[in-house]
């Protein structure tokens, strides 16, 4: 495949198109991608599928995020564009068990049974499957150019990559200080507005007026104003435009992430598997907490919820600048060998990004409902003061991992799942509901 402008499919919806110059890509685990091209017409189209079938079996509000529903949208639509169903050809990829895999995954199998769903359509419209790479415990990118319908499916690890890690020095504890006093300070607006989301008295007219005078922030409120609402097709043309369609609170949490986009780095080369994946994790995961909070604690404020979400990870902006050196290892490590994640970490650097994320947060002195969620999201039983708040991050960043791929590297163990569900007073049964509640945020975040 030569070097194309490429596009990110992301999860939850399709993208079809006549023959273009074009590469879509997406990043699966869980999740999985269907590719079918008309080599006749060269028309195709690329779908990328969270979920096997709506929770209720009724017709669902995205209905392209199920194999059920979904599928049969994406060949209508391929026909609708000139491709004939006799002629298409399929491949598909991902669904996944991504490792390490407990009894609650095997139980789920969401992956697997998302990916039994297309097949099974795929024979009943007799549409001939020509690749096929689904299940297994690895995560995987699957590409698909329209120029050709040519499509390619690789492993997120790459063998190549497991070389001995000898000689690579890992940072000194000096090193690691000096990072931690190197990095950009936290706005005193961010401060502000943290105040000001967990306290309803404050008014919103003078952070809307400073929002307005900063272009940059303006413009980032904007953006992921649109992002959010990109489902709705809705869009925000100027700061006071995106606060009518998001309301107070939703947009001090934008201008909150919009703000923290300059703490985190923008570098590929350390824990973001994309441009600025950490970031984009962050922003996810808040929105993904808030979203879990609303549904399930009247205990949790959404808003403290989104905080926590956008914060959780932020001792991985020290830890970033050394990993990229390290990285295939991390791979090897923590997907092939199953460590866990903070325990690979301290192997490497002697301290985890839960540690490092603690002394950021005391530096900046930011509220103490957020320390635990910070400090033990990978290792929730241990939070001291908010285990409930610290289940909810640790469970939203655990559906994320498994269904939002290519951001960033991070692998959360199950060993919490037991605790989270019981503290959050969440029934097993009662998950698939979640995660498909959980994942509608992720529509448009890629
Ligand atoms: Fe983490
Ligand atoms: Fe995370």
């Amino acid at each position: 495949m030569t070097a194309r402008q490429r596009q990110i499919v992301s999860s939850g919806s399709f993208v079809i198109s006549r023959k273009q110059p074009l590469v879509l890509d997406a990043y699966l685990g869980s999740c999985v991608g269907v590719a079918l091209w008309d080599p006749v017409a060269e028309v195709g189209g690329f779908q990328h599928l969270l979920l096997p079938e709506p929770i209720d079996g009724g017709t669902p509000w995205q209905p392209e995020k199920y194999a059920k529903t979904g599928l049969p949208l994406f060949i209508q639509a391929l026909c609708n564009q000139g491709a004939n169903k006799t002629r298409l050809k399929a491949t598909v990829a991902g669904g996944g068990l991504i490792g390490p895999v407990s009894p609650l995954d095997l139980d789920l199998d969401i992956g697997g049974r998302t990916a039994e769903i297309v097949c099974n359509l795929l024979e009943k419209e007799k549409i001939p499957v020509i690749e096929r790479e689904i299940g297994g415990f690895f995560g995987c990118k699957m590409s698909m150019d329209l120029s050709s319908g040519e499509t390619g499916i690789s492993p997120l690890l790459n063998p190549g990559d497991f070389k001995t890690s000898a000689g690579l020095l890992p940072p000194t504890p000096a090193q690691l200080q000096e990072t931690i006093q190197k990095i950009k300070p936290i706005p005193q607006v961010v401060l502000k507005l943290l105040r000001m989301l967990h306290d309803d008295k404050d008014s919103l007219k003078d952070m809307a007026k400073q929002v307005r005078q900063d272009q940059v922030i303006s413009a980032r409120v904007i953006q992921l104003c649109n992002n959010v609402f990109f489902s709705l097709k809705m869009k925000a043309d100027s700061i006071d435009r995106a606060l009518v369609l998001l309301g107070e609170k939703q947009f001090l949490q934008l201008v909150l992430s919009a703000t923290m986009k300059d703490v985190f780095c923008d570098e590929t080369h350390g824990y973001s598997l994309c441009k600025g994946g950490l970031y984009t994790h962050s922003v996810g995961m808040a929105m993904a907490c808030e979203k879990m909070a609303q549904r399930i604690s009247r205990q949790i404020s959404p808003s403290v919820a989104y905080t926590a979400g956008l914060l959780h990870d932020i001792g991985k902006v020290v830890l970033d600048q050394y990993v990229g050196q390290f990285r295939p290892y991390f791979y090897r490590d923590i997907f092939c060998k199953a460590q866990d994640f903070l325990s690979v970490e301290k192997a490497y650097f002697d301290t985890n990004h839960s540690e490092i994320g603690m002394s950021l947060v005391k530096d900046w002195s930011l509220p103490e409902i957020l320390h635990d969620p910070i400090a033990r999201h990978h290792e929730p039983e241990l939070a001291d003061k908010q285990p409930e708040l610290t289940a909810l991050v640790y469970l939203a960043d655990l559906i994320y991992s498994r269904f939002v791929m290519g951001q960033e590297l991070e692998r959360m163990n199950t060993d919490g799942i037991a605790f989270s569900l019981k503290v959050l007073n969440i029934r097993q049964t009662q998950l698939p509901a979640l995660i498909d509640e959980v994942c509608l945020p992720f529509h448009g975040i890629n």
